[in-house]
């Protein structure tokens, strides 16, 4: 399974094409756009997420609601795509500048994309770097984990995220009359994912790194966990591991997930417990200093309609992001071109080694 996307923050759509997906897969459309609506709610976001009203809209791969076992192609159309028609276009525009975007970003915000992106690609606008760097684009990633929500609803997993911070909503206000921003920890639990996806052989098939790949993937995230995490690193190894204990049916169970569901890089039938960490968000409505890269005059950086934390937000594309790879892993273990093949080896699998779902 693999994810390819595309898109601006202000061009007219985010697109993602899903690969890898088996035949007759009922996608659930409400389900895929409540997720989008989750993405957009949240304690400290900016009125944008009020104007967008987030939508899926499926151009391929899909006949009637089930998958063809061909490439999903998901839209996801940027509403506000209209007050930068210009600025935006993707063709040369035509008629006089008008709406935003027709003045050049010169002043890169530290912590954004801007000034890398334009030395990088040598740009004179750095909103030719900031508009794809944007997390707006994880729009069309929640879609695509939604998706992967709905096929590992067919064996059996759950995957759920959640805000780990205390008192967010004081923080965001006390952050917001100060002209400031705050970031968060998010925490996203799997449940009732089989021992053995993943792979010890290599270090890119470990189920570990590829989740904490997935979710560094993430704009903001600047630290991963999994299980108990730094936590593990000032403790005792008798007090670090999950000892393997077998109940009166011989079944075998732990007490305790420090490992949060990964050993050795193989999931190993706990849930699976990781936590990323968000940097607070680089836009500030009281701007810190930057250069103009024009002039090479000192100033303040680009201020523009920004959230003043996106935590919330954060969650539901993180569970997305885990879902997408998490689903990724157990179609490299249980193959097949119709789901009920996918389903079917699924259930020879954990009748061979006897697992018991909890
Ligand atoms: C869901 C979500 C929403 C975000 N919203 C904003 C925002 O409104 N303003 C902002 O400056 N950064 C926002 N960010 C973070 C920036 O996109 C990110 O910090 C920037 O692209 C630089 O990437 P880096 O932080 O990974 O280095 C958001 C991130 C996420 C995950």
């Amino acid at each position: 399974m693999k994810l390819t996307t595309a898109g601006e923050s202000h061009g007219p759509a985010l697109v993602a094409i899903v690969t890898g997906l088996p035949a007759g897969l009922v996608l659930d459309r409400e389900a895929i756009n409540a997720d989008l609506a989750r993405r957009q709610q949240g304690y400290g976001r900016s009125p944008r997420q009020q104007l967008e009203q987030d939508v899926v809209e499926v151009l391929a791969g899909l006949r009637h609601g089930r998958t063809l076992g061909t490439p999903v192609a998901l839209v996801v159309r940027n509403r506000d795509h209209k007050n930068w028609a210009w600025g935006m276009s993707p063709w040369p525009p035509e008629g006089e500048p008008e709406g935003k975007g027709t003045k050049p970003v010169t002043l890169p915000r530290p912590g954004h994309a801007d000034l890398a992106g334009a030395m990088k690609h040598g740009l004179a606008d750095a909103r030719d770097a900031l508009e794809r760097a944007s997390a707006r684009q994880t729009a069309v990633a929640v879609a695509a984990g939604a998706v992967a929500k709905g096929l590992l609803t067919e064996i059996g997993i759950a995957v759920e995220g959640h805000v780990a911070t205390q008192d967010l909503e004081q923080r965001i206000d006390e952050a917001r009359a100060e002209r400031d921003t705050v970031g968060g920890v998010v925490e996203v639990v799997a449940h009732r994912v089989p021992p053995g996806l993943g792979s010890y052989a290599a270090k890119e098939d470990r189920l570990d790194a590829r989740l904490a790949a997935a979710l560094m993937g993430i704009q903001a995230v600047k630290g991963v966990e999994l299980g108990a995490g730094f936590e593990l690193a000032g403790r005792r190894g008798s007090k670090a591991h999950d000892e393997i204990l077998a109940d009166e049916h011989g079944a075998l169970y732990r007490e305790t997930n420090f490992a949060g569901g990964i050993e050795g890089g193989v999931s190993n039938g706990e849930d699976v417990v990781v936590r990323a960490a968000m940097k607070p968000l680089p836009t500030l409505m009281r701007p810190l200093r930057s250069v103009d890269l024009e002039t090479g005059e000192p100033g303040e950086a680009l201020v523009e309609r920004s959230d003043v934390a996106a935590v919330e937000a954060l969650a539901v594309v993180a569970e997305a992001a885990v879902a997408f790879e998490l689903a990724r892993a157990a179609r490299e273990k249980f193959g097949g071109d119709a789901l009920a093949d996918f389903v079917a080896a699924h259930r020879a699998y954990v009748e061979r080694i006897q697992w018991r779902m909890r």
